[in-house]
């Protein structure tokens, strides 16, 4: 009994709802007593207390403290008593958990009432709380902020499951988390883990290297090459790569023209696919050149006579490998023949951006897909399974894609495409053995922001909320990574079971945390902007109990893309007048590596 009165703090006061404010002690003196050697402090944001109930034990998490804790109802009659002010003190505290036995459990069955007594929390009982997970279920990503010799512990099914959220801003230690939380998971050994991760900054090639294998555009081994073929993404997506408007007339007539290629292709290549459930959309090879020299050869044909019957003869024999159009004798003026295709459709400043961007060396990612590239036919060497395995097959836990080389203004695109065809491939797969039911995937999305704006109806955004809402059922699991939560959609946010939230400047960002953590706890977002490097508020699913948890810093750092100037301006740059001349020339033929 005498050990509990050591730990007295004060008493509850009143209770509402979940919140309940505590009036402490006169005689607490001291904000830092000793205990068994240890120093405590009372009335920390984020620390825990305990309230004794017959046998069992309430954990609280001090939300408010100081004047802002004062009850409402006392709060007009005090608030021109400075003595009283000065002399009392109050803390507010929202319950977590409740301990019975040995257990620490989250929910309370029971409530406290006014007059109980309230404790600080010491560090046998933070044992209580933190033990008690499951050895086969977690992993170990720090130590409890609060006390360095408590293990920071994450239930690692309802992370994946339930999805989850990092955010802070530039330099708080999102990508160390990750990287933290990737590798205990690959220091688990499972034989069949699967993590895919989106790296649009190429930033993570090294940190993870032991347990990674990273695939990239210019990679110059077919096995990590990454290679996204144009045929696989939805139609609108595939127009979208083209620079310049279509009108809905015109792009109802090349969908036409793709259908009917895709269907023509699927027999070429032997495709078990009904010839009436073949879209634009369907995943489904065509020859794209071959498509260009069909629509560009309309628009450029005349004819010798008027009823347009007799095309006229050739100037240019054109070839559609190479790009090159037919030329035809060009019209004569007036009513003069030949004569020029009236039924063209006006899509010649199209179709010359659409050569622009296959013959552009940083699409060919998309357009020469290696082996998944169609011959004028729509055959192709290989199909996506290949593409498959090469991205979820691996025998390593973590298959890093690495984005760094795609074209910014298509990025939102190719990712969501990506995501697309990951996402469809395992829900359509979800009977087979890879599929994410019987080999769950979690996917990691660095840096979301700067592909899936809010509000944007674009493919990887309504693909991400597609994600976050069913996903779990299918076995995908969205690790999503932000500066910037404020530019996301909140459906996404909302959907996330865990928060880790780390140092966060921004009040905007602030706000959309506060709106997607759980009630009670959103004063303690007040709290962001003064974490240290590292440390973060994890709160929601994967934790028993909301806490502040300082991550353990991975040796090889990720690496940030951003050149540092204080670095970069000691280096003497030979040649410089040369490197202009190169710069220009990548420029001009669109390809980095000349
Ligand atoms: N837990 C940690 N402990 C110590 N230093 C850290 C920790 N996490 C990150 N850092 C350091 O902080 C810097 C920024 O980290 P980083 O993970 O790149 O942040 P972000 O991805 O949020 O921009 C890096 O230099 C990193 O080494
Ligand atoms: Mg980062």
């Amino acid at each position: 009994m005498s050990r509990n009165r050591i730990t007295e703090i004060g008493e509850i006061d009143s209770i509402s709802g979940n919140n309940i404010s505590v009036k402490l002690f006169d005689n607490i003196k001291s904000n830092m007593p000793i205990i068994d050697g240890v120093v405590y402090r009372i009335g920390q944001i984020g620390s825990f207390v305990r309230i004794p109930l017959g046998y069992a034990n309430l954990f609280g998490i001090v939300t408010q403290i100081g004047s802002a804790a004062i009850p409402e109802s006392l709060r007009e009659a005090v608030a021109k008593d400075y003595d009283y002010l000065k002399n009392n003190r109050w803390i507010n505290i929202v319950l977590a958990g409740e301990q019975v036995g040995k257990k620490f459990e989250r929910g309370v069955t029971q409530y406290p009432t006014t007059g109980d007594n309230v404790h600080l929390v010491t560090i046998n009982d933070l044992d209580i709380i933190y033990g008690g997970y499951e050895e086969a279920n977690s992993i170990t990503v720090g130590n409890i902020s609060v006390s360095e010799t408590l293990d920071a512990k994450i239930d690692l099914d309802k992370l994946v499951s339930r999805h989850c959220a990092i955010v802070g801003s530039t330099g708080s230690g999102k990508s160390n988390s990750v990287s933290v939380l990737l590798q205990s998971i690959a220091n688990r050994n499972f034989p069949s883990s699967r993590i895919l991760v989106i790296d649009p900054h190429g930033e993570y090639n090294d940190a993870l290297s032991n347990h990674s294998k990273v695939i990239e555009i210019n990679s110059s081994k077919d096995e990590s090459k990454l290679e996204i073929p144009f045929w696989a993404l939805p139609f609108n997506e595939l127009m979208r790569v083209f620079p310049g408007s279509l009108s809905d007339q015109n792009k109802e007539y090349i969908r036409e023209k793709v259908v009917e290629s895709k269907v023509a292709s699927a027999k070429e290549n032997g495709l078990p696919t009904r010839k009436e459930s073949i879209t634009a959309d369907s995943p489904i090879p065509f020859s794209i050149k071959r498509l260009w020299f069909e629509l560009i050869d309309f628009e450029k044909q005349t004819f010798t006579d008027i009823a347009r019957t007799v095309l006229s003869d050739l100037t240019v024999n054109g070839n559609a490998d190479d790009l090159i159009s037919n030329e035809y004798t060009p019209a004569g003026l007036g009513n003069a023949a030949p004569y020029l295709n009236n039924k063209a459709k006006g899509l010649l400043g199209f179709l010359d951006s659409m050569r622009n961007k296959l013959n552009d060396s940083s699409y060919s990612f998309l357009f020469s897909p290696g082996k998944l590239t169609p011959d004028l036919n729509g055959k192709i060497e290989e199909d996506l399974d290949k593409m498959f395995f090469k991205w979820l097959g691996d025998k390593s836990p973590i298959t890093i894609l690495d984005l760094s080389g795609i074209p910014s203004e298509i990025m939102s695109s190719i990712s969501g495409t990506l995501l697309k065809i990951i996402y469809d491939g395992l829900f359509w797969g979800a009977n087979t053995k890879v599929g994410g039911k019987n080999q769950p995937l979690m996917i990691v999305l660095e840096e979301a922001h700067s592909y899936l704006k809010a509000g944007e109806h674009s493919i990887s955004s309504r693909t991400v909320q597609m994600i976050a809402k069913e996903g779990r059922k299918y076995g995908v699991g969205l690790l999503l990574v932000t500066q910037r939560p404020s530019e996301l959609d909140e459906t996404v946010l909302s959907q996330c079971g865990t928060m880790v939230a780390l140092r966060m400047n921004n009040s905007k960002d602030r706000s959309h945390i506060r709106a997607a953590v759980q009630d009670e706890l959103q004063s303690m977002v007040d709290l962001l902007p003064s974490l240290r490097t590292g440390e973060a508020l994890i709160s929601g699913e994967a934790v028993k109990i909301p806490s502040r948890v300082k991550f353990f810093k991975i040796s090889n750092a990720p690496k940030s893309s951003d050149p540092k100037p204080s670095e970069k301006w000691l280096d003497e740059i030979d040649a410089p007048e040369e490197e202009y001349k190169s710069l220009v020339k990548s420029w001009r033929n669109k390809n980095y590596k000349t």
